[in-house]
């Protein structure tokens, strides 16, 4: 609502003013840094600048202008101020309004879903199969499957694509170990750390054996070929590690259109390299292809000495696929920070080649996760699991639920519920491009900035609400909405469509998780200075009406977060 009254006021003063004096106009509306000197300011010397007239007649027009604007009904005070022309809002008559768009329904927690026929593809998860799932691909998981459900709300229809790391020469390391020591027995019962450990047996004996390389190398090439007895044995651990990515996939509840991963472009990247050499842009180099990127950045390596492509081939043939196939208006990638070379080289051989649509490809870049400082991932030189930090944060839950409500019914079930999204929250709520602090206990906890103390709020405004029977019939006392922190609240609870509008803008979802802890803290203060269930009927309504928006407000937006909501904890 408010951001509404900011846009509508903009634009009618733009069109009014520039209209009167056939000059362009460019109006800001601010937000007066002291609460006293009113809730909105338009300064007014730039406009009197652009119109080139005196800056009094300017305040005449700006407040003439105000006075005949559409939201005139829902300002209560219009005046100068210096060079500004400020203004109070009606809180009374904007409350009235945004109670009743909220109880319409779609306007302000079900965002408006404009008829869009916008399409974007997000590339996020993208695991290495034969390796343990880290939490370096959580992250990627986490945001691109939250920013899926951003631009859903937005009525744009999204593609979510797991680009499986599936192909590659340390494939032909991994069968050819398989095959001469492999145990299969130990395999099939524990896959993936099996492989691991035939992969790193490989690379031990390869040292003093270098003509294991070579058998490799021609493994690789055979697979790369069709052969049947590698096809199906990397086949066979394509499928053992999806099966173990589809455990953390559904704890998450996290799911995907397509798993196309890397082997799946194997026979698509020939017409890439056709366009390029077509285009004079495939130089030679050492018996390597390559295309030169000019100064800043060092040349794309397309294609190597022995004929094989690489991950970069890989990927411009997935995005020409994808280009071709869902016809995106934006290609998104959830990879973190270390990958920005490659991601930039992609777009400036795309440029390269032609192609005007690379400022619609994006590195969706993310940081590190830290434990003590150190990148979690390398810590004493293993790979963290995610499902192992999964479950630690799941317990760590039980043992909290058994602390402070022992009899609670189903306590396992809500455990997972709050431990899962506890790991969520803790990453969303940092901006995605910053590297954080992975503290297992502290998110977990119920209070604080977490993901349970989110929850536990929902929970206990459901249980006041619960506390009797509850319909709202549409009666408020109006006059409550006075007050500075019941204003505040309905404030925030006219923004939630524009924050979601500013997640997707800038590809962040902890715009939304901050806004809902801010949400829930000002719940908290209006919790312990208000009595709800006073004798006023009208009273009492009006709060728990306020209440229960406030509650469909976190539950929405924990769920387009990817949290998962609960009755009870
Ligand atoms: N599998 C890659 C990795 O783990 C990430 C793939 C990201 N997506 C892409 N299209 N390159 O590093």
């Amino acid at each position: 609502m408010l951001e509404t009254i900011k846009k509508t006021l903009k634009q009618e003063l733009e069109a009014t003013l520039s209209n009167i004096y056939s000059l362009p106009l460019q109006v800001v509306i601010e937000e007066p840094k002291r609460r006293d000197q009113g809730d909105l300011s338009i300064p007014v010397f730039v406009i009197s600048k652009a119109l080139l007239i005196p800056l009094p007649d300017a305040l005449k027009q700006v407040i003439s202008a105000l006075e005949n604007s559409s939201v005139r009904p829902l300002l209560s005070k219009i005046f100068t101020l210096g060079g500004f022309v400020n203004l109070f809002l009606d809180k009374l008559a904007i409350a009235k309004e945004v109670i009743h768009q909220f109880k319409q329904g779609d306007s302000i927690y079900h965002a408006n879903r404009p008829l869009s026929d916008k399409v974007v593809c997000i590339d996020y998860s993208s695991p290495n199969i034969a390796k343990p799932f880290s939490i370096g691909h959580l992250r990627s998981t986490i945001i691109g499957h939250a920013l899926g459900n951003i631009f859903e709300k937005l009525g744009t229809k999204v593609v979510r694509i797991n680009h499986l790391g599936d192909f590659g020469t340390q494939f032909g390391k991994t069968i050819y170990a398989y095959l001469h020591f492999g145990d299969k027995e130990a395999v099939s019962k524990d896959p993936i750390n099996e492989l691991v450990k035939l992969y790193v047996e490989f690379n031990e004996r390869a040292k003093s054996d270098p003509s294991l390389d070579v058998e490799a190398r021609r493994i690789f090439k055979e697979l790369e070929l069709g052969n049947v007895e590698f096809l199906a044995l990397w086949q066979w651990m394509r499928d053992a590690s999806l099966r173990d990515y589809m455990e953390v996939y559904q704890l998450l509840d996290v799911s995907f259109d397509s798993y196309a991963g890397e082997a799946f472009y194997n026979d698509k990247m020939q017409p890439i390299i056709d366009d390029l050499t077509q285009k004079g842009l495939l130089l030679e180099d050492d018996g390597a292809m390559i295309v030169d990127l000019g100064e800043q950045m060092p040349p794309a390596l397309i294609q190597k000495t022995d004929g094989s492509t690489l991950y970069i081939t890989r990927d411009l043939a997935a995005l020409f696929y994808r280009k071709e196939n869902y016809h995106f208006d934006e290609c998104l990638y959830v990879v973190g920070n270390e990958q920005r070379l490659h991601f930039e080289q992609i777009k400036a051989v795309i440029e390269k080649m032609g192609y005007d649509f690379s400022p619609r490809v994006k590195h969706i870049n993310f940081g590190l996760v830290l434990q003590d400082g150190k990148k979690m991932s390398t810590r004493k030189g293993k790979i963290v699991k995610l499902l192992d930090v999964l479950t630690e944060a799941i317990r760590l839950s039980l043992s909290y639920i058994e602390e402070k409500n022992p009899d609670l019914e189903d306590k396992e079930r809500i455990a997972q519920k709050i431990g899962v999204s506890a790991v969520v929250f803790n990453d969303l709520k940092n901006y995605r491009a910053n590297d954080f602090e992975f503290d297992l206990e502290g998110m977990v906890k119920f209070e604080g900035q977490t993901g349970p103390y989110l929850q536990y709020t929902s929970v206990r405004i459901q249980s006041i609400l619960q506390a009797e029977d509850f319909e709202f019939n549409g009666v408020i006392d109006v006059s409550l909405f006075d007050d500075e922190l019941y204003f505040e609240m309905i404030k925030q609870i006219s923004i939630y469509q524009a924050i979601i509008q500013k997640a997707a803008e800038e590809y962040a979802p902890s715009v939304v998780a901050k806004y809902l802890l801010h949400l829930a803290s000002l719940f908290n203060t209006f919790y312990g200075r208000e009595k709800i269930m006073v004798e006023n009927v009208l009273e009492k309504n009006t709060k728990k009406h306020l209440l229960s928006m406030v509650r469909a407000i976190l539950n929405d937006g924990m769920k387009l977060l990817g949290m998962q909501i609960i009755e009870k904890m």
